[in-house]
């Protein structure tokens, strides 16, 4: 096989993560996660992520070359998400794949995180018709993007103003006494109740839609859920969590799953990609296909495993870049903790 070898290297957030793709093949993806070090916050803490990523870098790089059955003399391209991100979390990757490329004489790539998570869908469902939407649902961010060649970079349309889904659905978990991370559990107990209470949907009004079309907003809906459960709480009735649970998950969902098409209307694309950490809802990815095919437009998300951050993600959007003749970054390449797509 004589597509390139890339290797690519995720640590913008608390996930070490190392991917190695052949073309869109992908070979290994081994990460490590400081997820647990942080559940006692209900976050992520940036300094504790640092330093998790600097004890797990060596080991889960050595993990995926075993994987993949390859040494780094073998690899022909380092990926890194070079931004954005914590800047502390971002720059272990960034040094740590600058010592690779030097040591091994290998040409670096520095990468967008977000681009990244659009392009991790090739290595399940092959190359991206483009253009095509991307929504990207994250503990971080919540984001849609218009993707009309991936190797040149990508156009933001929108983004959250406030929090982030995947934040809304740690917020609402917490206050509802769920553990972190709390997109899991309030999916399950979603399962078990039914979307009756009526949240807001953020940023939908008409008069907000004509400077917000397709940002999202997510802190109101926060809020209502908190005033909802303590009014039922004031009143001495029990708090219905299986329905709090659903009605607030219709509520995100709804809201991104309309402003998603509404997006792939307005730009005249058939082509739908989701991902993120929220991505793994099924209520969205439900509501997602229901939608979209009434429009004619397909939905593609990746399994689950590919959703969250990892490094396949990194080594994804690197094959594009090698295969596209991008020149690679100098090795003075920095991290930037806002970069911009
Ligand atoms: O992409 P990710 O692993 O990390 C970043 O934030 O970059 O996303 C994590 C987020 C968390 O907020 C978590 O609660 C959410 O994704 N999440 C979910 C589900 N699984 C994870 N949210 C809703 N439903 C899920 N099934
Ligand atoms: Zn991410």
């Amino acid at each position: 096989d004589n597509e390139p070898l890339v290797l690519g290297i995720e640590t913008s957030c608390d996930e070490t993560g190392v991917g190695i793709v052949r073309g869109h093949t992908l070979l290994a993806d081994a990460l490590a996660s400081s997820v647990d070090q942080h559940a006692r916050f209900g976050g992520v803490v940036p300094e504790v992520a640092s330093r998790a990523h600097l004890e797990a870098m060596v080991p889960t790089m050595q993990r995926a070359l075993d994987e993949a059955g390859v040494t780094l003399a073998d690899v022909d391209a380092i990926a890194v998400t070079a931004g954005p991100g914590l800047a502390g979390a971002l720059l272990v990757g960034v040094a740590a794949a600058k010592g690779y490329a030097l040591a091994a004489d290998k040409p670096v790539y520095g990468v967008n995180h977000l681009a990244a998570h659009v392009a991790v869908d090739t290595l399940e469902h092959g190359p991206l018709p483009e253009p095509a939407i991307g929504l990207l649902v994250s503990g971080g961010h919540s984001s849609l993007l218009l993707v009309d060649d991936l190797t040149a970079g990508v156009t933001p349309l929108g983004a959250t103003i406030d929090d982030a889904a995947g934040e809304a659905f740690d917020k609402v978990a917490r206050l509802l006494g769920m553990p972190f991370p709390g997109g899991p559990p309030i999916d399950r107990a979603a399962r078990e109740g039914q979307a009756t209470i009526q949240f807001p949907r953020g940023l939908t009004a008409p008069k907000d839609l004509a400077n917000h079309r397709f940002d999202f907003s997510f802190s109101g809906l926060k809020t209502a859920v908190a005033r909802w459960v303590e009014a039922k709480e004031r009143s001495g009735e029990p708090v219905p969590v299986n329905d709090v649970a659903a009605s607030f998950q219709d509520a995100v969902c709804d809201v991104l799953t309309a402003k998603a098409i509404d997006a792939c209307r307005t730009h005249g694309v058939d082509t739908l990609v989701i991902g993120g950490g929220v991505a793994a809802n099924s209520r969205l990815r439900a509501m997602a296909e229901e939608r979209a095919a009434k429009h004619g437009i397909t939905v593609r998300v990746p399994r689950p495993k590919l959703c969250t951050d990892n490094g396949a993600m990194v080594a994804a959007l690197g094959s594009r870049l090698v295969a596209a003749g991008v020149a690679p970054s100098r090795l003075d390449l920095p991290a930037d903790s806002a970069m911009a797509l």
